[in-house]
């Protein structure tokens, strides 16, 4: 049999970590490059800089056995790799919606300017569409002007990556589905990707081999179709919260059409992370680009409904306490998801942040993403337990649905809590045994049915919502 195809991963954040790491596991021999020389040394020494379950031993083991190796030379991979794996970051640019792409550009100019034998190049990264056949047109220009018997001949295809946070090993090892993507057909770099992923197509992973465009698109359409779910479930929530009905039941009850799938309904702060809204704004800015910016105008709108849900958490919290100024809020996560350290976009922490900087004193606890919030907002203040976080707490607020939150019961917190009140911003608590043991209990997608002194004053100030944070002197005044 042919030799294995070296490989190589360029970039090793979140997807190239990962990447390298699984196909170590499918039996390749795998470097890893990234520029950052500190996650170089970590990774050598088999130290996960994030936290993905099932990953950290994936890597020790393929680290000791020399298996997996890292790098920050350019030379190095160059010369090693038959397959090349760009999975570098794709930010979007600040202050813009579109992507950022000059770190693809920069790892793929700089990779071929130091091939010196034939090469695969696989980006992974999420992309606009067309960047694949301009980074055809890159490697082309590079290319040219080399003496003829030096050039290499490089080829490229797109593989788009489909990975999901916390369960990155899993996604990668038996993927839902494969995509490639090459240019006119071409056979040789299709017949070596699938000796790559011998593995899983094996066991029965769809393979779709297609265009350039297609294998892109597939990429942007699934997560838009995504966030598209997430946010009209959040829109009926806007409903509900107004006439009454139980949001989770009408998700059950849409979900069982198996063309719909309960999967991606569940209501509540709604969507963040690295992806869903970086991606989501990227491809509406390209679809402008290309003249056919009405056809994904859409997409503003669900980007709009899930920031609206920040602000009813905000909305609901003032109305709880009355006045945010000095009440003490206890905010249970701040990942964007559980089983993840990642606060990119995350719902959770920029909620906390609002509240924070409306003058409520805020703690914050999670399970694995203090230290990364720490980093982002060190103004807040951040427990090592869910006991310290809620202690004296004028109003706890869930946010991220880890298992320990989700098995809470009121007879745990009401010894530690200075007031019984609750927000459960990811509709993951039964509200009816809190509100039986005398909690203020609400949730994102349900009438707020909290009475007293704070819905009366919201009464009485009006029906601008922005009179309705107006200060409490006015209601006094009143009374
Ligand atoms: C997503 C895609 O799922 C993955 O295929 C792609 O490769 C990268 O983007 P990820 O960002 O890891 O993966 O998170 P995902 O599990 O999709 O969740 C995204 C966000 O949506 C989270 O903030 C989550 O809390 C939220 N969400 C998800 C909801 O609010 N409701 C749901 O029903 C599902």
């Amino acid at each position: 049999a042919a030799p294995q195809p070296r490989i190589t991963v360029i970039g090793t954040g979140y997807l190239g970590a990962t990447h390298a790491a699984c196909m170590a596991e499918l039996g390749f021999e795998v470097l890893g490059l990234d520029v950052d020389p500190l996650k170089i040394v970590a990774l050598s020494r088999g130290e996960l800089p994030f936290h993905e379950p099932g990953l950290p031993e994936l890597l020790v083991k393929h680290v000791s056995s020399g298996r997996l190796r890292f790098t920050n030379s350019y030379r190095e991979a160059a010369d090693f790799g038959d397959v090349h794996f760009i999975g570098v970051g794709t930010p979007q640019r600040p202050g813009e919606s579109a992507a950022d792409l000059a770190y693809v550009d920069a790892a793929v100019a700089e990779l071929v300017r130091n091939l010196t034998r034939d090469a695969l190049i696989v980006g992974k990264s999420t992309v606009p569409v067309g960047t694949a056949r301009r980074l055809r047109r890159l490697i082309d220009d590079e290319l040219e002007g080399r003496p003829e018997p030096a050039a290499p001949r490089v080829a490229l295809a797109w593989n788009p990556e489909f990975l999901r946070e916390g369960r990155a090993v899993q996604d990668t090892l038996a993927p839902d589905r494969l995509v490639v993507g090459t240019d006119d057909g071409d056979a040789e770099s299709r017949a070596l990707l699938r000796r790559v992923y011998a593995a899983p197509l094996a066991t029965g992973t769809p393979l779709i081999e297609t265009d350039f465009e297609t294998a892109e698109l597939v990429k942007v359409a699934a997560n838009a179709f995504l966030a598209t779910k997430i946010s009209f479930i959040n829109a009926f929530s806007e409903i509900t919260e107004v006439i009454g009905g139980d949001i989770t039941t009408l998700a059950d009850a849409l979900g069982h059409d198996a063309r719909i799938g309960r999967k991606f309904l569940n209501a509540g702060v709604g969507f963040g992370g690295g992806c869903l809204p970086k991606d989501i704004r990227a491809l509406q800015a390209r679809a402008d680009e290309l003249g056919a910016g009405a056809a994904m105008r859409f997409l503003t709108q669900m980007d709009e409904i899930n920031l609206r849900r920040r602000d009813r958490v905000i909305h609901l919290a003032t109305q709880s306490v009355g006045l945010l100024q000095g009440a003490r809020i206890a905010v249970l996560g701040a990942a964007f998801k559980p089983e993840s350290d990642d606060v990119r976009d995350s719902p959770a922490l920029d909620i906390a942040a609002r509240l924070y900087n409306s003058g409520a004193d805020v703690t914050v606890y999670d399970p694995q993403a203090n230290r990364n919030a720490a980093a982002r907002f060190p103004r807040l203040e951040y427990a090592r337990s869910l006991e310290e976080a809620v202690s004296g707490a004028d109003l706890v607020v869930l946010l991220t649905e880890w298992e320990e939150f989700r098995r809470l019961r009121p007879r745990d917190l009401e010894p530690l809590v200075r007031e019984r009140r609750f927000i459960d911003g990811r509709n993951v608590l039964p509200a009816e045994d809190w509100k039986a043991s005398g909690w203020e209990f609400s949730a994102l997608g349900r009438r707020a049915d909290v009475v007293g002194l704070h819905e009366v004053r919201e009464q009485v100030s009006g029906a601008d919502p922005r009179s309705r944070l107006a200060p409490i002197d006015f209601f006094q005044s009143l009374a």
